[in-house]
């Protein structure tokens, strides 16, 4: 399950990531978090950047996804209808996304975005190191973010965004608990695998490490880099054991984010 490397490259901060994928004009495509709009309040300006951000984001999954069915097409025909089925959740994410952003003022452009999960996942040429960057780990982060998400725009009376935000954790998880099966059937058959996948996640912590803005460094609208608000996300513990994560794997997660957890419903 080897493909050929990518055939666009760029440079940035020194690391070599895949080139961009194809946008609208009307869209400024940036390759750092430093060169991004992001607001830390709760204003309606920071609500449409995060909208539009995160539908970016789902459409990169949906790009990622999609060029794993091209590029891999001698890997199990049950893991590629999975990946299939993954880009279709993606696209609709694209779509609920951009109609709550529109219903709230917003338009496509409006923010630059950033197309980091494609850059990095592009660079590995095998699909086992695929699934273990973006659904295993990008994806898996995304569990813990929208699991707090969900929670923040309700409490800022935004039901209908905490509703769509509901709606895609329920899709991420399933997202996330195919990659972890099929990547430890995968392992089972070939133990090599492992070593794919650890190179991909240490080639991820090398790319992430450069890119991480300086202490204090600004971003695109002049808001200081906040080491503090970087921390790992608090964990939905629930979510993770959900998505095929072992206890062991979520204690493991937990321990890096100094055991911040999100409480399970049941004790809520
Ligand atoms: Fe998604
Ligand atoms: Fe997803």
């Amino acid at each position: 399950m080897k493909t050929a490397p990518p055939t666009s490259t760029k440079t940035v901060r020194g690391v070599t990531l895949h080139g961009e994928p194809a946008r609208e004009d009307c869209f400024h495509v940036v390759s750092t978090d430093a060169e991004m709009a992001d607001w830390p309040d709760f204003s309606d300006q920071s609500r449409r950047e995060r909208l539009h951000r995160h539908m970016n984001n789902e459409c990169v999954a949906l790009e990622i996804a999609s060029q794993a069915v091209v590029d891999f097409p001698d890997a199990p025909w049950d893991l590629r209808m999975a990946i299939a089925r993954q880009a279709a959740d993606e696209s609709r994410h694209v779509a609920i996304l951009f109609r709550r952003l529109k219903e709230l003022g917003g338009v496509k452009g409006e923010f630059p975005v950033s197309n980091f999960e494609w850059s990095v996942t592009g660079m590995i040429d095998n699909l086992p190191g695929r699934l273990a960057i973006e659904n295993r780990t990008f994806e898996a982060g995304l569990i813990d973010i929208l699991g707090h998400l969900k929670t923040t725009w309700r409490a800022a009376g935004d039901d209908r965004t905490a509703d769509a935000i509901e709606a895609i954790l329920a899709d991420e998880i399933t997202h996330v608990r195919f990659a972890n099966r099929w990547i430890r059937r995968l392992t089972e058959q070939n133990p090599g695998i492992l070593l794919q996948v650890a190179q991909s996640i240490r080639f991820l912590r090398g790319v992430t490490s450069a890119l991480l803005p300086q202490p204090g460094e600004p971003n695109a609208v002049g808001v200081a880099y906040d080491q503090a608000k970087q921390q790992a996300p608090a964990v939905n513990v629930d979510g993770r054991l959900e998505a095929g994560f072992t206890e062991e794997e979520v204690l493991e997660v937990l321990k890096q984010a100094g055991f911040r957890s999100i409480l399970p419903e049941y004790i809520r």
